[in-house]
């Protein structure tokens, strides 16, 4: 998989998707996006009280699903899948041996649906990436399992890591109601605020990587063959890059934060998340003035993704 592969074979395998991530093509997108975002929050004013785990789940999932070429109307099965299939980081969810049998027949059904929608593509291509994948397949540069395993880590990677960082902002909204009116009456700040909920919440938590070489750093000597974990929220929160690390500031200017990854791994997504973010703090700003919370939010537990499992809130509107 692009994860786990480097060098050439991981050039090859990100240049048969990366077009669909440009920023223009993500560009796209973001009439669409945008209405998900509008509905999904006017809902949530409507219902009064809300998970907003709930509330942004649709979000990440119809976006990735757009880009993939999956019809609309299997949007709600993909959203139902991916949640059974990946949504089980907390420990709690896995304890029982029935959640753990039926996160693996989820992962499988999405499997064989991408079988489905690639023989589909098959017989009548389009512009979108399952068509890519399957134009892939025809030359040799993958085999199926290759494919499938592909469309798994698109759906995977931008999913719960996107949907955690628009819980994340708004608890910092929240928690900064003098920066929540700053960016309302300025969505000049719009850019750089997503440059700091991402800095600020951190969705995910770590990188694993095996040192190629003896390296010192900072002091520390790493030598060749050894694995390290880089934390992000603890790189994110470094004095040494960050002024004021621990303080939320969305005019932040210089924010060289690590939350995208960096190097040739960086995220495939990264312009898909931060229009995706962007877009979700233009219109909660546009439509929500403030928000009460109901319950203290419960944390998700994991050492993957840094986010919630319930975020009971009511939403005011603007
Ligand atoms: C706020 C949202 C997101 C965060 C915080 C995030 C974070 C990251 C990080 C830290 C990496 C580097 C992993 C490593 O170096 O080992 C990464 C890679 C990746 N991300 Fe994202 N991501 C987000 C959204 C997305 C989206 C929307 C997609 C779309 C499909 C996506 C797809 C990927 C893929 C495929 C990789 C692997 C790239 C490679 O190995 O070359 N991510 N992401």
């Amino acid at each position: 998989m692009l994860t786990h592969t480097d060098g050439p074979r991981h050039t090859e395998l990100r240049q048969l998707v990366n077009r669909a991530f440009t920023p223009r093509a993500v560009a796209r997108l973001e009439p669409y996006i945008r209405s998900v975002i509008r509905q999904s929050l006017d809902e949530a004013l409507e219902q009064g009280e809300v998970d907003f785990v709930d509330t942004v789940a649709l979000l990440p999932v119809a976006s990735i699903a757009a880009l993939l070429g999956v019809p609309q109307e299997d949007w709600a099965l993909l959203l139902r899948l991916t949640t059974a299939a990946f949504g089980s980081a907390d420990q709690d969810l896995q304890t029982s041996p029935s959640a753990r049998a039926s996160a693996a027949m989820a992962h499988a059904q999405l499997l064989l649906y991408c079988q489905d929608l690639m023989s589909q593509r098959r017989a009548s291509p389009r512009e979108d990436i399952v068509t890519s994948l399957v134009e892939a397949q025809d030359k040799g540069l993958l085999d199926e399992e290759g494919a499938m395993l592909f469309f798994d880590l698109l759906l995977l990677g931008g999913n719960e890591t996107t949907r955690h960082g628009a819980v994340g902002s708004l608890i910092a909204l929240m928690e900064h109601p003098e920066q929540w009116q700053r960016l309302r009456a300025d969505r000049g700040l719009l850019n750089t605020a997503v440059g700091e909920v991402l800095r600020y919440v951190s969705p995910s938590q770590h990188v694993l990587r095996r040192a190629e070489r003896d390296v010192e750093l900072h002091g520390v000597r790493i030598e060749a063959g050894q694995d390290v974990a880089i934390w992000h929220f603890s790189a994110n929160r470094d004095e040494r890059a960050f002024a004021d690390a621990d303080r939320f500031d969305i005019a932040r200017a210089h924010n060289p934060h690590l939350a995208l990854g960096s190097g040739p791994h960086y995220c495939l997504g990264a312009a898909l998340a931060t229009m995706e973010l962007r877009l979700f703090l233009d219109e909660l700003c546009e439509r929500v003035g403030s928000a009460v919370m109901i319950e203290p939010p419960v944390r998700l537990a994991s050492t993957v993704i840094s986010g919630y499992k319930h975020l009971r809130v009511r939403l005011l509107p603007a």
